[in-house]
């Protein structure tokens, strides 16, 4: 057996979340009206979810017992204004409670200020395809700095631009709903850019010490057939499209944001092979590799994958935190040996000179995945719906070994 892979000195472990995915009762934005126009594809209810909005002090001390020495989380817009303008204080005093008992227990937060959900308020507006809307999130971003920021560890402005647009916009599996709107897409993007360059600028003036990024999804595209010159296009456009946003005349790396560190979610890839039928498509069709397993989302698990992306970010020099990571899994032995792996091509990453500093995986409870309902189990911990019990799977152990040692055991 090699000697133990150790990591370095103060990486964060930590579990990513999204208010929406645990809190309960959050009643007052676009995804409760998307619910309630029958856009959950299982029929269930983000209420209550985790109840983690009554129930985090237990929560954040479950997670300390995995030695958990940092949290990922959102706090949420639609209850902090409520409506355009007006902020609600007994929500602000909320969220810190929630960011003074992570302290508390000794986890840094990771805050996100836009992590898919929107106030009814502002989704009725056009929300972020309409113009101005970066305009209409600021105040927002600027009071929480101005409230919360002595709290805050690291800002995380935007989750996941690229996937937002799409689903809301081209999917329609996420609010509001819309399929091949293109105009629509764009708009998102180019508005969020702006959001997040504005977004930026504030937090680096209000709370110059709380390092600001951005999570960006990576989602891999390989040609199936790297020898043919046809698939390496249709491959590098897919990928195009996926890691950039309108900027300007110019579609730009949202990687080339400005961001003191950079946030990477990763979860699989697709080959694609070009296809002169899916013109919609971008003459790309996309699938599985052929041999690999796949979770329950049936994407592609891949642990080397997360080095190839981790390896793409070094060019731009600056820290990474791996801001989720995860999979989709009711049974928990694919995910034991899922993180072991994973985390092993990280370790490997930083040998290859990335500078990563932590990782969230996604995510700490089994809780309310979008439009896929309860039907989706990414937890380190289970939660019985009906009592709300809470069960550490043997992946939250392995977890929780990993991170207490700092290290992975050496290769068998
Ligand atoms: C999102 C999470 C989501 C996860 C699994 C990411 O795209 O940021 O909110 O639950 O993927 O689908």
């Amino acid at each position: 057996m090699n000697a133990e892979r150790r990591f370095p000195e103060g990486f964060l472990w930590g579990c990513a979340t999204a208010a929406h995915h645990v809190e309960g009762g959050n009643h007052n934005c676009d995804w409760w009206e998307f619910e309630k126009r029958g856009g959950i594809l299982t029929g269930d209810s983000a209420d209550p979810a985790c109840d983690q909005y009554r129930r985090f002090r237990e929560d954040f001390a479950l997670l300390r017992r995995l030695h958990n020495n940092a949290h990922r989380l959102s706090v949420e817009w639609s209850r902090i204004e409520p409506s355009a303008g007006e902020f609600d204080p007994a929500q602000m005093e909320h969220y810190r409670q929630v960011l003074l008992e992570l302290r508390d227990q000794g986890m840094a937060p990771m805050v996100t200020l836009h992590h898919f959900t929107s106030p009814t308020w502002f989704a009725k507006g056009g929300g972020w395809a309409a113009s101005g809307a970066h305009e209409a999130w600021l105040p927002f971003v600027r009071r929480v700095a101005e409230e919360l920021g002595d709290l805050v560890a690291f800002w995380c402005t935007l989750n996941e631009p690229n996937i937002y647009a799409y689903q809301g916009w081209l999917a329609g599996e996420f609010p509001p709903g819309r399929r091949g709107d293109i105009r629509g897409f764009c708009s998102v993007l180019a508005n969020m850019r702006r959001g997040h360059e504005a977004a930026y600028g504030e937090l680096a003036r209000l709370t110059p010490a709380v390092p600001v990024g951005i999570a960006q999804h990576k989602w891999l595209m390989l040609p199936a057939n790297p020898a043919r010159r046809r698939d390496r296009f249709a491959a590098a456009s897919a990928q195009f499209f996926m890691d950039r946003w309108p900027a300007g005349v110019r579609w730009q790396r949202v990687v080339e944001a400005p961001c003191d560190y950079l946030g990477l979610n990763h979860y699989s890839g697709s080959l694609v092979a070009f296809s002169a039928r899916r013109v919609g498509e971008g003459f790309a069709n996309r699938f599985n590799p052929p041999g690999l397993p796949v979770s329950d989302f049936d994407w592609a698990v891949e642990p080397r994958w997360l080095r190839i992306c981790l390896e793409q970010l070094r060019p731009l020099g600056k820290p990474v935190y791996v801001t989720e990571n995860g999979i989709a899994a009711i049974d928990d032995g694919p995910r034991v040996r899922f993180l072991r792996d994973v985390l092993g091509q990280l370790w490997l990453a930083i040998q290859d000179g990335v500078d990563v500093r932590g990782y969230f995986h996604f995510s700490s409870h089994d809780n309310f995945e979008w439009a896929r309902g309860y039907s989706m189990h990414f937890g380190l911990i289970g939660v019985d719906l009906e009592t709300q019990e809470r069960t550490v799977k043997p992946s939250g152990w392995e977890y929780a070994r990993i991170a207490q040692a700092d290290a992975l055991p050496g290769e068998e």
